[in-house]
């Protein structure tokens, strides 16, 4: 039996497999006679949105970014109207192949944080469902192979589609709680993630000779991130690494700059952290104790790596450091770099 009257999808997406999910999710509540609409929350005015009534339930899906939803998914739940409706929160996160075993993602406080919120604006909860999509995060490992992002779709697609079913007919799935205790033990990660992770990362983005100024990856950024500095792209601290830039690039030119990540750690922890321990630190007992080095250290390495990266986009110009960035970077080799984009003919309704 139809428990609901409409759905109502918000999903956030990089590369794509989290649209995907949306799509997979409406194609089954279609199919089963259900008006079911989906929304991506870059494109919707927050004051538009409208409390859902009980007869809809609402989805949210959205990829994991260091073990949370990443902050622009966050921003919007935290905005959502107040309603009572059934909510599933889904994510989608890197799976991987062994032989024909999808490897888990992991979620993280994903699904905690977003189910706390949701629960405080008066929301409760049909499931928490994650889907092991292929990892699109080549700024840490090697792109997957074709192979593995075809049968990653194909199961995945399958399985959604009969989570849907399930989900309309009125069954719930918390089956991920089991993994509450490696999901705790990450926790921490995540927290420094979202306080400095994600703001690090932020400028390890930069375009090689090979842009042509296309300007598509500003146009299409899901937040505005990228500027134009020099007639060349420009990560800002707001990137959320989405890695929509690097999948989508026609010249292929984005990449991560991984020799220039070396540099600034090794100047950082050498330097930098050095200078602070023989000169600032022993200045004063107030600043030299535990709490305080945890909390001015992330903001000096966060600084500095802004400041440096500045540098480095200005040494771009020059044909040199140009070669010598892209040449450091793994994203610039073959067996590394495949760029990587949701299969597009398992989003399409044929
Ligand atoms: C910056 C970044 C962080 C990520 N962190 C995680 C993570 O903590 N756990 C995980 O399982 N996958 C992680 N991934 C992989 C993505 O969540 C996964 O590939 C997702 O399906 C991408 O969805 P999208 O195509 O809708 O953007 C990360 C990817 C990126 C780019």
């Amino acid at each position: 039996m139809i428990q609901f009257k409409n759905i109502d999808i918000y999903y956030f997406s990089g590369t794509g497999n989290s649209k995907n999910c949306a799509i997979w999710f409406q194609r089954s509540a279609q199919e089963a006679g259900t008006e079911c609409r989906i929304h991506d929350i870059t494109r919707l005015e927050h004051t538009k949105i409208t409390a859902p009534d009980m007869n809809t339930l609402v989805v949210f899906i959205s990829p994991v970014h260091g073990f949370n939803y990443p902050p622009i998914m966050l921003n919007f739940i935290t905005r959502f109207p107040r309603g009572s409706s059934p909510v599933v929160l889904m994510n989608t996160r890197a799976g991987m192949l062994i032989k024909n075993w999808i490897t888990p993602g992991l979620s993280g406080i994903t699904f905690y944080l977003s189910a706390f919120i949701l629960a405080l604006k008066g929301y409760s909860f049909r499931s928490f469902y994650p889907v092991n999509l292929p990892s699109n995060w080549i700024s840490v490992h090697p792109g997957l192979n074709e192979r593995t992002v075809k049968y990653l779709h194909q199961k995945n697609m399958e399985q959604v589609e009969g989570f849907a079913s399930a989900i309309l007919s009125g069954a719930r799935n918390f089956r991920s709680c089991f993994e509450l205790i490696q999901d705790a033990i990450i926790a921490p990660i995540a927290v420094l993630y979202y306080f400095i992770g994600r703001f690090f990362l932020a400028k390890t983005y930069y375009a090689s000779a090979d842009c042509d100024n296309c300007g598509l990856c500003s146009k299409n950024c899901p937040v505005q991130a990228i500027h134009t500095i020099r007639n060349r792209p420009y990560w800002t601290i707001h990137c959320e690494s989405c890695m929509k830039c690097l999948g989508n690039c026609p010249q292929k030119a984005i990449e991560t700059a991984h020799g220039f990540v070396g540099i600034i750690i090794v100047i950082y922890n050498l330097v930098l952290l050095s200078l602070m321990y023989k000169y600032v630190y022993p200045v004063s007992p107030i600043i030299d104790n535990a709490l305080i080095r945890f909390l001015i250290e992330p903001v000096i390495l966060i600084a500095f790596t802004s400041a440096a990266y500045f540098i480095a986009h200005i040494t771009l110009g020059f044909r040199f450091f140009e070669r010598l960035m892209v040449f450091t970077s793994l994203t610039k080799y073959k067996f590394w770099g495949r760029r990587y984009k949701a299969l597009k003919q398992y989003g399409n309704k044929s």
